[in-house]
């Protein structure tokens, strides 16, 4: 059976521990290797990619955003849930809520962006992340009785360090509700490789100058383990109801030039 679901976990999610049956595979790809765990949940299989690694081992700017997509791509995945722990901008946005982000405002400086090294294209990115998928998770947490949002702009910082106070509240006065890490260019490869991308962000915190206290990654991490339960009934429940095979906007109407 094909894989056409992937997860991949952020901070805090390292572990597929709703799947059964997990075999590790190690999956070469142009732009290197990566590692995916398959898996079953109900009757579908699914991927388990962990974006750090398993140790927490790889930072933000050092993730191999290229060969996780590509890997994921060859496959077969079309649809990806991606988590992210992630501070906060908007006063609504409080610790352990989800959003289901709509847009990004990108500030990364020194990530590839793109699978393609020898042509040009310019991808479409009106809806960067997948309507469909977003409703499916809406849909999820409105019956869990999750406390959530359905739309958000996510502003992408270079890290690894946490922005200064003087950074958030511009991100702020530039229309930022949220602040993490790793969403570009992971998001953008996923539309290039045709795969339709959302993600589950989760409030850790208050973004700097808005939190009392100094940022930790601990923090982050603490806040991620009390949630985690619901994280995972949240990722379930979206799972289940998924239709996998859906035909969906996102994917590109002329095939990118990138992934065949
Ligand atoms: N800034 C950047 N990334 C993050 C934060 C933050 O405050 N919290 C969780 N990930």
């Amino acid at each position: 059976m094909n894989t056409k679901i992937a997860i991949i976990g952020g901070t805090g999610v390292y572990d597929p521990n709703i799947l059964t049956d997990i075999a590790e595979e190690k999956v070469d790809t142009p732009f290197g290797q990566a590692k995916v765990k398959i898996g079953s949940y109900l009757t579908k299989r699914v991927a388990f990619m962990a974006r750090h690694g398993e140790e927490h081992s790889v930072p933000p700017h050092l993730v191999n955003y290229r060969a996780n997509i590509y890997a994921l791509k060859m496959l077969g995945v079309k649809n990806i849930f991606a988590t992210a722990a992630v501070g906060s901008l908007n006063p609504e946005m409080k610790p352990k809520d989800f959003v289901f982000m709509d847009q990004f405002l990108d500030f990364t400086k020194t990530r590839a962006q793109t699978f393609v090294e020898d042509g040009v294209i310019h991808l479409d990115m009106t809806d960067p992340y997948c309507p469909r998928i977003r409703k499916v998770l809406r849909e999820a947490a409105e019956k869990l009785g999750l406390a959530h949002h359905n739309y958000g702009t996510y502003v992408c910082a270079e890290g690894p360090r946490f922005e200064t106070p003087a950074e958030i509240k511009m991100y702020k006065q530039l229309g930022g509700d949220l602040v993490g890490m790793t969403s570009v260019p992971e998001v953008v490869l996923a539309r290039e490789a045709g795969i339709c991308y959302a993600t589950i962000a989760m409030v850790t915190n208050f973004a700097a100058g808005i939190s009392p206290t100094k940022l930790s990654h601990q923090e982050v991490v603490d806040i991620m383990d009390e949630n985690a339960q619901n994280l995972r009934n949240l990722a379930m429940e979206a799972i289940a109801n998924l239709n996998e095979d859906e035909a969906c906007p996102c994917i590109p109407r002329e095939d990118p030039a990138a992934l065949k």
